[in-house]
């Protein structure tokens, strides 16, 4: 690897063997930490993950007036104490709250915010600013609080009145998104009576199953239409927990591929969360072909999450179809099987894919562009990706559009593809997982 001033090169590798711990799930990390300002007392985070997104949510629960403690924690993960008076103590912050590069931070704490009787701005950076925010607007403006985009539109800066207590609401949810329940649930935690989100594909569920070890009455079941009903009663206290990040399995996912992929491989992968909401890429990898061993760990629950060892060696890979409801439990990994997608024998066809264009980045186009330098046959239309493999790579120069989740993937691609793969941005791996390169340099040969 080295690093030209157009971006980071990427050599082919002969070999891919060894051990990987992978950086704290993210989601689990921004709901701990919230949730330790929510709570009266002292909650100890134990593995949280240390990429930027996270970091703009620990500076958030510290503006708002909790004492947050940071120390490294393992595997370049960090430990975090958090003191908080609990959400009746909080302050309104003297400048607007910074989300950076995190949609989870702004619309998680949006739904916080707007139950709390203060006055507060949420902004974050350029590719924050053009995300869409109106499916947490129009709910918690039901609910009774006062939220503004800026210019009049649905973007952020977004600028909350907060009011306490809100009014609870029943939302079917337009598309599937845990964060939009999330910032639902949670407002809900500050409305009286109970607030329901259904939702037509249930997404992940780690903001549920952290309220209820957190003593929160939360009920999940299916309601007349099939949909799956989460309800939350109002006006419960949020209790200060310890707790213990899982491994990633959004991150493992580039490792997986990676193994999958390569024809010299052997990858074992420790301590990896495999939430039933969260593991949709380890089963499509399988129906693809992909040789992945799963070990439960004994006695390995972290923050209410099944764990399990990951080993992945080099496989014959097929096409598959993806429906749509396989790409809503596999949102964040849809970028890195169509990489692997490119491998496989046969056409791969992605359907219900237009959430991907409202993510960091445009994903549908980032990833059509990107694999298509490196020689892969991929097309797309508004909602739909189709891939026709195997197709060997060969290097080039790939955007990544400042787009973590598709700079990781270029990279994985440039360990297969003949001769040099140039990505540009590479630094936006650091916003979910800032040890990758070096977890490169430790298992590649
Ligand atoms: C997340 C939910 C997903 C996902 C994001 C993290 C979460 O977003 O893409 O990386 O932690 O709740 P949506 O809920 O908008 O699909």
């Amino acid at each position: 690897m080295s690093s030209p001033r157009t971006g980071l090169e990427i050599q082919r590798v002969a070999r891919l063997d060894g051990d990987l711990r992978l950086p704290g799930d993210k989601s689990i990390s921004h709901r701990a930490l919230m949730l330790a300002l929510l709570a009266n007392g002292e909650s100890r985070i134990t593995g949280a993950g240390d990429g930027e997104d996270v970091r703009s949510t620990a500076g958030i629960v510290t503006a708002l007036g909790a004492e947050v403690a940071r120390t490294p924690g393992g595997g370049g993960n960090v430990d975090y104490v958090v003191r908080s008076g609990g959400a009746d103590a909080l302050r309104a912050p003297a400048a607007a709250l910074d989300c950076g590069n995190s949609g989870t931070s702004m619309r998680l704490f949006a739904g916080i915010l707007a139950g709390l009787p203060i006055t507060t701005i949420l902004d974050g950076d350029a590719s924050l600013r053009r995300r869409p925010m109106a499916r947490i607007i129009d709910p918690l403006r039901s609910m009774g609080a006062t939220l503004e985009g800026s210019d009049g539109r649905a973007n952020p800066p977004l600028t909350i009145a907060g009011r306490h207590p809100l009014q609870a609401i029943d939302w079917p949810t337009p598309v599937p998104s845990a964060q939009v329940k999330s910032a639902i649930l949670l407002a809900g935690l500050r409305a009286e009576g109970k607030t329901r989100v259904r939702e037509a594909v249930a997404t992940r569920d780690h903001t549920e199953r952290m309220l209820r070890e957190r003593g929160v009455a939360v009920r999940t079941r299916i309601g007349p239409a099939g949909e799956t009903v989460i309800e939350i009663e109002g006006g419960a206290a949020v209790q200060a927990r310890d707790a213990t990040v899982p491994g990633d399995p959004s991150a493992a996912a580039f490792w997986l591929v990676a193994g999958a992929i390569h024809p010299a491989a052997e990858l074992r992968l420790r301590g990896v969360g495999v939430n039933p909401t969260r593991r949709a890429v380890i089963d499509l990898l399988r129906r693809m072909g992909a040789a992945i061993d799963e070990q439960p760990v004994e006695g390995g629950v972290a923050s209410g999450e099944p764990l399990a060892d990951l080993t992945v060696r080099s496989s014959a890979l097929r096409a598959i179809e993806i429906t749509p409801t396989d790409t809503a439990s596999a949102i964040d990994e849809i970028p890195v099987l169509c990489l692997a997608a490119t491998q496989a024998r046969g056409r791969t066809v992605v359907r219900g894919a237009g959430e991907l264009r409202h993510k960091e980045s445009d994903r549908i186009t980032g990833i059509v562009d990107g694999l298509r330098i490196l020689g892969a046959r991929i097309d797309a239309d508004r909602d739909e990706i189709i891939i026709d493999g195997p197709t060997p790579l060969r290097g080039g120069l790939v955007a990544s559009l400042g787009d973590h989740r598709l700079a990781l993937t270029f990279a994985i691609a440039g360990l297969v593809a003949a001769g040099r793969t140039t990505i540009g941005r590479p630094e936006s791996v650091a916003v979910s997982y800032p040890t990758f390169f070096a977890d490169l340099e430790r298992i590649r040969s």
